[in-house]
Formats: C-alpha cells, structure tokens, sequence
C-alpha cells in the first residue's frame, strides 16, 4: 500500500467496473485480531469475492476470510488439520514476496497468543486463481528478499527429506525449486532490479510451495516458530537461523537425500561420491549462502538471552504436526541442543 503496488490492481477493478474495497492493515505474522477485522470488514461490505494481495501474511489472512466469511465457523474452531467443514468465497491470490509459496498451499499460519501460532491446513484454502507477476516483488528490499528466498529453499529441502508423503510428484517440485532457487537467490538479493532473477525466484517459491504441499515441512520450521513468536523474528529469518543446525542433526539419517540435493546445487568438486561428505557439503553450502546474503547467522546476534534456550526448546515440542514429518526424531533435549548450535 504504502509504496503503490496496489496501484494496478485498484485501477483494473475500477476499469472493469468491480465494486471492491480493501483491508490494508495486516502485520507480518498476523494474529487472529487481525484476521478478524478483516472478516468483520468483508461481512459488513457483504463481498462476493477474496483477493489476497502481499506477502504470506496478507495472503493467509485473505485464505482464512474468503473461508470464514461463507463458513460462517469460528476462526478457533478451523486449527489443525482438515477441521474446517464449509466452503469459501472465490478466491485469488497476489504474492509480493518469493517466499511462502502461500498462493499453492492449503496452509494459513495465524498467530495466536504473545508467543504460539497456529495454522489451518484445509483443502478450501488453495485458491482458484494464483496470478505470479515478478514485477511486483522488484522492490523487495534485500532483507526480505534473503530471508523469504531462504524460506522458499528450506520448504524444497524439508520437503525432499519429508518422513510423510514424500513421493516423486514432491521430489520434483522441490528438485526444480531448489535450483531455481539456489541460482538465482543471489542476483535477486543483491540486484534486485533484475526481473529475471525476481521471475525465477517467484516461480521457485511456488514450486516449493506445491512441493511441501505435498510432502509437509519438518523441524526446521518447528523450531523456527518460538524464534518467530517469542522474538518476532521474521518467518524466514526465523528459519535461516536454525537451518545449518537442524541439517547437521539430520544428517545421520538424512544424509544420502542430502547428498542428492546437493549434487544439484553445490559444484561438483566439493560434493564426492560418499553421502556423509556431500551432506556436509550441502550444509556448508547453505552457511556461506546466508552470509552472503548479510543474513544475521546467530541467535546470540538476535540478542536472545541464553538462558531461554530451554522455554525455546519447551514451546517447538508443541510443533508436534510438523515434527512428525521431521527425518529424525526430534526431542526436548535435541532441539535445546539445535538452539544451542545456534547460538
Ligand atoms: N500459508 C503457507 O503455506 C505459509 C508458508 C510459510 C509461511 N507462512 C506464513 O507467512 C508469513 C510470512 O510471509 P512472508 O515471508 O511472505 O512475509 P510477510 O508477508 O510477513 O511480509 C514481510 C514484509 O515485506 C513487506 N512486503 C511484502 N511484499 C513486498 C514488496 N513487493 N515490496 C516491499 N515490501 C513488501 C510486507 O509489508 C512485510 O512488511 C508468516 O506469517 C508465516 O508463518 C505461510
Ligand atoms: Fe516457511
């Protein structure tokens, strides 16, 4: 809103005479006030119609109202999975960032007290219409652009190691993804005017997201949640910052997919015929990304007390529906010694 992006949009409803109004005031990682103002704005306009324009933010709040408006069903009732019973209003979805993948998923994520977020996963939240314009994420700034390019790899990744539902459908997507990705997340961060690299990015992210649609992300993104809650770090920064750590604890398990993602993405001479040292390969690969990035590397740089490694630890054990989908188990214990890693 502020830097004119809904500009076009506004202008082509107007030329083709659609009556719309806007909800412009959701925050990244909406809580459910939010969501509900913006339901309280759609049912007093009596609106036939969602269009979720932004980043995941903007785009699940605009999944949850297009339900919920022809639900009728109580926001709190619809977490978990597949408990939302009603239909939505048609629904179109706009993302602005190259990230969440949020356009192809089923998946809303809402924040639902000072430090826990919940997410609606329900088949009524694909859209009918996703519309992919890179033009839109052209004045992403670097920040953002890392740390939700970054998301967008971690969902490949934790897609391809999936203990649930990983099949060849979500091995392709991911694989594509993550060399769309990988290749282009650079030029994308740094030079952010280049439209190739923006169209890439944007099409990785939807492919990435299709891939964990399928095959659920794991404890990367379990532990990132407490980061994201208790710190209001963003979603992918949130996830960069744990990433390199839950790879090496996974790698015992993991190793040989690991050593198959990274003969796609990390030069050959350091990638070797042996799993273990391709998968560290890949790990190492990622680390020198997210400083190349200028992606803060250290929850100690976040300014996180140490001593709340252990509340950390407490509150991702509650991501159970995504530890489940984690390669190896995952235990109080390992995620307090994740964090610490990270620290
Ligand atoms: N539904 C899903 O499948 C799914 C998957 C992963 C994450 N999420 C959720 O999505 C949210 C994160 O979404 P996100 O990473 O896209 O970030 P975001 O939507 O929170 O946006 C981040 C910031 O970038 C700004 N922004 C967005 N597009 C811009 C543009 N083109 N130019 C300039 N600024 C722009 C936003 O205003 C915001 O300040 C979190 O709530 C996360 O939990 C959802
Ligand atoms: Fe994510």
């Amino acid at each position: 809103m502020q830097i004119g992006l809904l500009q076009q949009l506004e202008t082509a409803l107007a030329q083709s005479q659609v009556p719309y109004c806007c909800y412009t005031d959701v925050v990244a990682d909406p809580p459910e006030a939010i969501v509900e103002a913006a339901l309280a704005q759609a049912l007093q306009a009596k609106v036939d119609g969602i269009i979720g324009f932004g980043g995941g933010s903007s785009m699940d709040t605009a999944k949850l109202v297009a339900l919920l408006a022809c639900s009728g069903e109580p926001l709190q009732q619809i977490y978990g999975v597949d408990q939302a019973q009603g239909q939505r209003l048609p629904l179109i979805l706009i993302p602005t960032t190259a990230g969440t993948g949020s356009e192809v998923t089923a998946v809303a994520i809402v924040t639902t007290g000072a430090t826990t977020k919940a997410g609606v996963v329900a088949s009524q939240l694909l859209p009918d219409v996703a519309v992919l314009d890179a033009e839109l994420t052209l004045g992403l700034p670097a920040h953002v652009t890392a740390a939700t390019g970054i998301d967008a790899m971690v969902h490949a990744i934790e897609a391809y190691t999936s203990a649930h539902r990983k099949n060849p459908y979500s091995d392709m997507l991911a694989r594509e993804a993550l060399c769309l990705l990988a290749a282009n997340i650079r030029t994308a961060t740094h030079e952010g005017h280049q439209l190739q690299a923006r169209q890439a990015m944007l099409f990785g992210a939807c492919l990435a997201g299709q891939a964990f649609a399928n095959a659920p992300v794991a404890a990367v993104h379990a532990l990132a949640y407490p980061l994201g809650s208790h710190y209001h770090i963003v979603h992918g920064l949130s996830n960069s910052l744990v990433l390199p750590h839950v790879l090496r604890f996974n790698s015992r398990v993991a190793a040989p997919l690991y050593a198959e993602l990274a003969e796609l993405i990390v030069p050959q001479s350091k990638v070797g015929n042996d799993p273990e040292r391709a998968s560290e390969a890949l790990i190492h690969y990622l680390e020198t990304l997210i400083a190349d990035l200028r992606l803060p590397a250290t929850l100690r740089e976040m300014n996180i007390e140490e001593s709340d490694l252990p509340n950390l630890a407490r509150d991702a054990m509650l991501q159970q529906r995504l530890l489940v989908n984690n390669p190896r188990e995952v235990l109080e214990q390992d995620a307090l010694a994740i964090y610490q890693a990270a620290y």
